[in-house]
């Protein structure tokens, strides 16, 4: 299969409905990464999301409207706090998890009786997605367990092949996967740290927990459990330049060719090897971090990196990224 990288314009976004509506998929800009998108009705659009991915069978999916869309057809709204919660931050990095009224295929949520909505804010996105009209299933739009795309080109880098169309909307601003809250139940609960954080939802909604899987317990957002935006080199973190040039030695001795990924302040603390520098404020490291780790992996065999010193705003979201790209399993 050829798979072309269009510009959105009126005819891309005619190309673009007429395979969703066969059953195919999509891969569509968001401001936090690429998705890509299928027929949410549909029980094969769906499995064939899956497929391409090589996604396990047992992690749901979100679906994505447009900022119009009438919530209500898909799911139970009738939480108040997440009324405030939608008026507050969407369109945006917000995922909602509500009562499903089982109006998409029942593999989105993998039987799950909850349904993950998400209304991107990204202007490709709200094109895309008003023009199909339709609740589109996407997850992000990389093969199952590597780095998030955060660009057309991260896309066909990981797809190329596989799909028929990625809608070119330039680089993700965001730069990591949307906060996943539950509304479900007597307050909010943040499954997936993201932009939106724990502070801005108590916020709105006076309170807001954070889901932590106990060992052994099934987990809520089941994509937890599974290993995740790897790279596909050596990774390893550690919380000092110290210790990263231990790491380093040990590489170089095993013949790796090297990289350091680390915050602005200690750049300059390595002259060796190339430094993959994710910037200074949170904001900036989230936006930076996956094109950094594609970067990585192209131009070392072996990266080190070093615990950035902050834990403000969404440092909670940049660190979860982080950990499991580096941590692995
Ligand atoms: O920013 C994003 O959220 C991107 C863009 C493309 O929208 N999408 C994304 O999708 O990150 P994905 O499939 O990579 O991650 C979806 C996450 C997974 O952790 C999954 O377990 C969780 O959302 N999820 C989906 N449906 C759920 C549900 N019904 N209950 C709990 N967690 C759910
Ligand atoms: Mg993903």
């Amino acid at each position: 299969m050829q798979t072309d990288i269009c510009e959105i314009t009126q005819s891309s976004l005619e190309q673009a409905k007429e395979i969703i509506l066969r059953g195919g998929a999509v891969a569509f800009p968001t401001e936090t990464v690429y998705g890509l998108g299928a027929d949410a009705r549909s029980d094969a659009a769906v499995e064939n999301i899956y497929a391409v991915k090589g996604r396990p069978q047992d992690n749901p999916l979100i679906v994505h409207v447009h900022r119009d869309y009438d919530l209500s057809e898909l799911v139970y709204d009738d939480c108040s706090y997440a009324k405030a919660l939608r008026e507050a931050f969407l369109p945006g990095p917000l995922t909602l998890v509500y009562r499903s009224r089982m109006r998409v295929s029942s593999k989105v949520s993998c039987g799950l009786d909850t349904l993950a909505v998400r209304i991107p804010s990204h202007p490709g996105a709200q094109a895309f997605l008003r023009y199909v009209d339709l609740p589109i299933a996407a997850p992000s739009a990389n093969v199952s367990k590597h780095v998030s795309p955060v660009t057309a080109q991260h896309v066909y880098a990981d797809l190329n092949g596989k799909i028929p169309l990625i809608l070119d909307g330039g680089e993700s601003s965001g730069g990591i996967e949307s906060t996943v809250c539950d509304v479900t139940g007597d307050f909010p609960v943040i499954l997936r740290q993201g932009l939106i954080t724990q502070e801005m939802i108590a916020g709105v909604a006076g309170k807001c927990g954070v889901y932590v899987p106990k060992a052994g317990e099934q987990v809520r957002s089941p994509g937890m459990k599974y290993k995740h935006y790897s790279p596909r080199c050596e990774t390893c973190i550690v919380n000092s330049i110290d210790e990263a040039k231990e790491r380093l030695d040990g590489y170089r001795r095993r013949g790796l060719r090297c990289c350091v990924l680390c915050e602005s302040a200690i750049a300059t603390q390595f002259s060796s090897v190339p430094v993959l520098d994710l910037g200074e404020t949170p904001e900036e490291m989230a936006a930076r971090l996956y094109s950094l780790l594609r970067e990585g992996e192209r131009i070392a065999d072996a990266m080190v990196a070093i615990r950035p010193n902050r834990t403000d705003g969404v440092m909670a979201g940049v660190m979860n990224r982080l950990n499991k790209a580096c941590a692995g399993e």
